[in-house]
């Protein structure tokens, strides 16, 4: 039997769903229009299709988009005083620095000086900090959209084994203390793991981060395990043409797992789903009201 699909471009349109009749709801009852504020710094193709894609589906939830194009060559300083005036505006309730910035700019800095309050990545080391400590905290969106897509299978992540490859601030560390709050038992592996096709082996639940095409392998997976693939790599095709891969071998995992993603049409599209979730949630909050339903 080959693994059951898990197909985030509809698990995401119904989370977008969800998060407009919040928005509706709180514009109707409380005249909160929340507000995301995309910048982008410089020209990378990618990340331009990302922030594209977020002002895109933040419009269509009814929110106000709010994008900010800077130049490669920008100053730090400049670029932390587009952060300072997000910081003070009003009808900005959330902050996203598209990444990666120029090696010239200090990411770190940058991160750490938007607001918490309106961090909607969850990368600024207080939100970071509180999710560590089990505290209620601005998550980041691509781990959140990992759980979401996990509990469509699995209600309840109690007791089971997890494995978590890649150890980015991004993806890796939040997503393993996500699955603590959901009462898994992690194990967190990276590239010093020793035998990590005997680790991932163990695993109901298998999150492969890393970065690296199709390195997990079908017989890495323990059958009926559920996969979730974060990788999106570029590799060249028999065609000639670049074609998206994930970090999951994915036609040898489908013959053994119980519930796969594919790529693409799997985690990406959770991602902004899930920022324009933190960005309802962070307008709530900020406006003193109670954390919305979704
Ligand atoms: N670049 C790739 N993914 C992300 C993300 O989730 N947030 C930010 N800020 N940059 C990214």
């Amino acid at each position: 039997m080959t693994a059951a699909i898990i197909d985030g471009k509809i698990i995401a349109a119904d989370l977008r769903a969800r998060v407009a009749q919040e928005v509706a709801r709180v514009q109707r009852d409380h005249a909160l229009t929340p507000g995301l504020a995309v910048v982008l710094v410089g020209s990378d193709p990618a990340s331009e299709v990302y922030v594209r894609s977020k002002a895109k589906q933040t419009r269509a939830a009814g929110m106000a988009s709010f994008e900010h194009a800077l130049p490669a060559d920008v100053a730090e300083a400049d670029l932390l005083a587009l952060v300072a005036r997000l910081n003070a505006d009003p009808a900005v309730h959330g902050i996203l620095v598209q990444l990666p910035l120029p090696k010239s700019i200090d990411s770190q800095k940058v991160i750490a000086a938007i607001d918490p309050a309106k961090d909607v990545d969850g990368l600024n080391p207080f939100n970071a900090g509180r999710l560590a400590s089990g505290f209620n905290a601005l998550t980041p969106c691509t781990p959140l959209g990992c759980i979401i897509l996990t509990k469509t299978v699995h209600a309840s992540l109690e007791g089971m084994n997890a494995i978590v490859i890649g150890r980015s601030n991004l993806v890796g560390r939040p997503l393993v203390q996500l699955l603590l709050n959901e009462n898994a038992t992690v194990t967190i592996a990276h590239s010093r793991s020793r035998d990590l096709p005997q680790l991932c082996r163990q695993a109901d639940l298998v999150y492969a981060a890393v970065g690296r095409p199709e390195m997990v392998r079908g017989d890495w997976i323990k059958p009926g395990a559920v996969v979730i693939d974060v990788g999106i790599n570029r590799i060249p095709g028999a065609d000639g043409k670049n074609r998206l891969v994930g970090d999951v071998a994915y036609d040898e995992a489908l013959q053994v797992a119980g519930a796969i993603t594919p790529v693409p049409g799997g985690v990406g599209q959770m991602t902004v789903a899930c920022l324009l979730v933190n960005t309802v949630r962070a307008a709530c909050a900020i406006k003193g009201l109670p954390a919305p339903a979704v």
